[in-house]
């Protein structure tokens, strides 16, 4: 081989490689562009402006963190993690709408007076990231999602609302207002180390066992007045907080509490909710109640007086009512009665059985 034809041979050799380079970055570039055009969930991240790490590298740190994670029940993602990058603030802003709802949108709101005085955190602890205390894990990965309450696909947007209108017994938020935003940016924050389509364990709330027997209120109400009644006042009315603007302990029922549409008037979510999460301070680890107190505790809770919700679409396929549904018409042929207070088990068998 001469000198000028193994020059030639590099040369071609360069040129291929560099052809390769590129087609490489073109399908880099048209993948981004693919991405950016689908990515409908994170339409609410601003690009990424002045100092600090960009979104992509908190992203890139966010999963590491997942990777690394190996046990099965869900980590929430460290705050730490968001310092300094572009949606600091507003995720921030949304954590604090979670745990201080009413300081912004209560009865004496700084932004707008539309909700009852509870926070989302009275329900959803430690802003809606302690195992087994309704935590929001599975929130951005789950939806949209179709639910038989509505029977429709729902957003985020719609689930907030639900709760603003049900738990919080007001009226819904405007989906382009800072609020919300904020509130799904810190629900995509939180949902950034769980696969789309995943529930990931420990979100939401611990399964818990029926009871052979009706709940029975009366023997809950005793509980109540040795357990719950010392933060949460024997009226039920809770205590404000000094400031006024927030609860200290909040009300379980009243006409300041959740309504008779919300999740927490069926007995099976209320019972699940004070096992692993209530006296305050029990865990799903260190839970306080036995069963039947928690089935008891219910049953006296939710046949106290509190704000009535009118909620004729719901259920549009009333077959798909969950069995603790306490308002009829249903189904099958089981009195409303049971509906509320069980025994449950009869009507899962009979409805398992139907399929
Ligand atoms: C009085 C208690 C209560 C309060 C206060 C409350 N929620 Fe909820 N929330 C629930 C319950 C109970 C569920 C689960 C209901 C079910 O699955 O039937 C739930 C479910 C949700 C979900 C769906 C979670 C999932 O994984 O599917 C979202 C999102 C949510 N709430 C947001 C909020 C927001 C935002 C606020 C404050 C504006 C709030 N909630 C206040 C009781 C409450
Ligand atoms: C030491 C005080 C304390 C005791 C005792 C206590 N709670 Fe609570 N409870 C709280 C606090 C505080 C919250 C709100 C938690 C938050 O915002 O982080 C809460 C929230 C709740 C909620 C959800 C919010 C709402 O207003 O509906 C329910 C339901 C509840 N408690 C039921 C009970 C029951 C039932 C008992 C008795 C077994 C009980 N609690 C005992 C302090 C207490």
């Amino acid at each position: 081989m001469n000198d000028s034809n193994k020059h030639s041979s590099e040369h071609q050799f360069l040129n291929v490689q560099s052809l390769v380079y590129m087609v490489i970055l073109v399908i880099a570039f048209v993948l981004f562009l693919i991405i950016q055009i689908f990515n409908t969930t994170d339409e609410i991240i601003p690009w990424p402006k002045g100092d600090g790490p960009s979104e992509s590298q908190t992203i890139a740190v966010v999963d590491q963190i997942f990777t690394k994670e190996s046990t099965e029940l869900w980590q929430p993602l460290p705050l730490e993690s968001i310092k300094g990058s572009a949606l600091e603030s507003q995720i921030m802003y949304g954590k604090d709408l979670i745990a201080h709802t009413s300081k912004y949108l209560g009865p004496n709101g700084s932004v707008v007076k539309i909700s009852n005085g509870l926070n989302c955190q009275n329900c959803h602890l430690d802003a809606g990231t302690k195992i087994f205390g309704n935590n929001y894990g599975s929130v951005a990965s789950t939806f949209p999602k179709f639910r038989e309450r509505s029977g429709t696909s729902e957003s985020i947007y719609k689930r907030v609302n639900d709760c603003l209108e049900r738990s919080l017994n007001g009226s819904p938020l405007d989906t382009a207002s800072a609020e919300m935003q904020a509130i799904k940016a810190y629900f995509i924050f939180l949902g950034k180390n769980v696969e789309k389509g995943t529930k990931v364990k420990g979100s939401g709330f611990q399964d818990l066992a029926f009871l052979d027997t009706e709940a029975n209120p009366a023997n809950g109400k005793q509980i109540y007045l040795q357990k719950c009644a010392s933060c949460h006042q024997a009226s039920g009315e809770g205590v404000l907080a000094n400031s006024k603007d927030e609860y200290t302990y909040p009300p379980l029922w009243g006409k300041n509490s959740y309504n008779d549409a919300a999740g927490l008037y069926r007995l099976s979510n209320f019972a699940k909710y004070v096992k692993t999460n209530m006296p305050l301070g029990a865990t799903y680890q260190a839970p306080q109640l036995s069963d039947q107190e928690a089935w008891d505790l219910a049953a006296f809770v939710n046949s106290q007086p509190r704000p009535h919700k009118n909620t004729p679409a719901d259920w549009p396929d009333i077959s798909k009512k969950p069995i603790d549904h306490p308002y009829g018409p249903y189904s099958d042929s089981f009195t409303e009665h049971q509906h509320k207070y069980g025994p449950f088990k009869p009507i899962a068998e009979a409805r398992k059985a139907k399929k």
